[in-house]
């Protein structure tokens, strides 16, 4: 049988992500009052990291403690994949041994060609192209706050970056209205025409009577060479108050994380009522193990 991967958002299909939101729900209310559930005893989960992470590391091995199973942290620069053995090989070797595997890398590509000799699921903790898990805890964030987000009006204000794709796809998976503010010449590389999305230069036009406004970095990792000249270009896409008035009267903020104050967003955005993004970077840790259930424990 073929593995279930999560690659991108469009590799689960609507009712079982929606499903996978509520899960997400219910195992943090479980954790919250102490009730322990180890579906995962004597599983390993091997972490490919060959960029730098706090969340999305600490999120999947402290889920996998709460699971009770174990997790192999592996950083290319230690490995052989640090020293030329091909991507392909390692998949058919880690997959042997451990039961699920996460890789954050620069190269999508990279990331398929080992699913395609990975025979245990492979998850996407972040490519150049896309962040998924992200958006698991990003979706169940709003559906805790404000219910369910079909029919919602969600920005993008910022950089068209693996975030801001994400963000597409979750559109199509959620059914929520989005607005996309980038610099001109930065289109995302997900973006289609007569799909519904809308694209602007104007961070007002995208803010306006919106129900959640997200932003990231204008920088992204492997892109540190660019950043002072990215600071001019996206220097009006900033997060501000002023962006945020625009807005409906009960409009959340989110960012991924790691911020950088007085960039992508102010400090008063970031530390204003509006903003959840506590609440969001600790659901990585709900929303991930809903995933590690519905791709590791048979019948859910
Ligand atoms: N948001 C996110 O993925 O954070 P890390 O880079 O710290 O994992
Ligand atoms: N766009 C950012 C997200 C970090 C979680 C990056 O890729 O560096």
């Amino acid at each position: 049988m073929k593995n279930k991967n999560f690659i991108t958002l469009l590799d689960i299909q609507k009712k079982d992500l929606n499903n996978l939101i509520l899960r997400a729900i219910e195992l943090k209310k479980m954790t919250q009052d102490n009730i322990v559930y180890t579906p995962l005893q004597n599983k390993t989960l091997a972490l490919i990291f060959d960029k730098s992470s706090t969340r999305t590391r600490v999120s999947f091995e402290v889920g996998m403690t709460h699971f009770g199973g174990n997790t192999l942290f592996l950083s290319p620069r230690d490995t052989q994949l640090g020293r030329g053995e091909p991507i392909e090989d390692t998949a058919k070797v880690i997959s042997s041994m451990v039961d699920c595997i996460v890789i954050r890398t620069h190269d999508h590509d990279n990331v398929l060609k080992f699913c395609s000799k990975s025979t245990v699921p492979v998850i996407n903790g972040l490519t150049d192209l896309v962040h998924p898990c992200q958006l698991l805890a990003d979706m169940m964030t709003f559906m805790e706050i404000n219910g369910d987000i079909a029919g919602k009006k969600v920005a993008w204000i910022g950089d068209a970056n693996n975030m801001c794709n994400s963000y597409i796809n979750a559109s199509k998976q959620f059914d929520f209205h989005l607005s996309i503010a980038t610099p001109k010449n930065y289109t995302p590389s997900l973006f289609k025409e007569n799909e519904g999305i809308i694209l602007t230069h104007d961070p007002l036009i995208a803010a306006k009577d919106a129900d959640l406004i997200v932003t990231d970095v204008w920088a992204s990792m492997g892109q540190e060479d660019e950043e002072e000249e990215r600071k001019k270009i996206f220097k009006p896409l900033q997060v501000n108050e002023k962006i945020m008035s625009v807005a409906n009267k009960n409009v959340i903020f989110m960012h991924c994380l790691p911020a950088h104050r007085g960039e992508e967003v102010t400090s008063e955005v970031l530390d204003s009522k509006s903003s959840v993004v506590w609440q969001e970077a600790e659901n990585r840790l709900h929303a991930q193990k809903a995933l590690l259930e519905y791709l590791l424990v048979k019948n859910i």
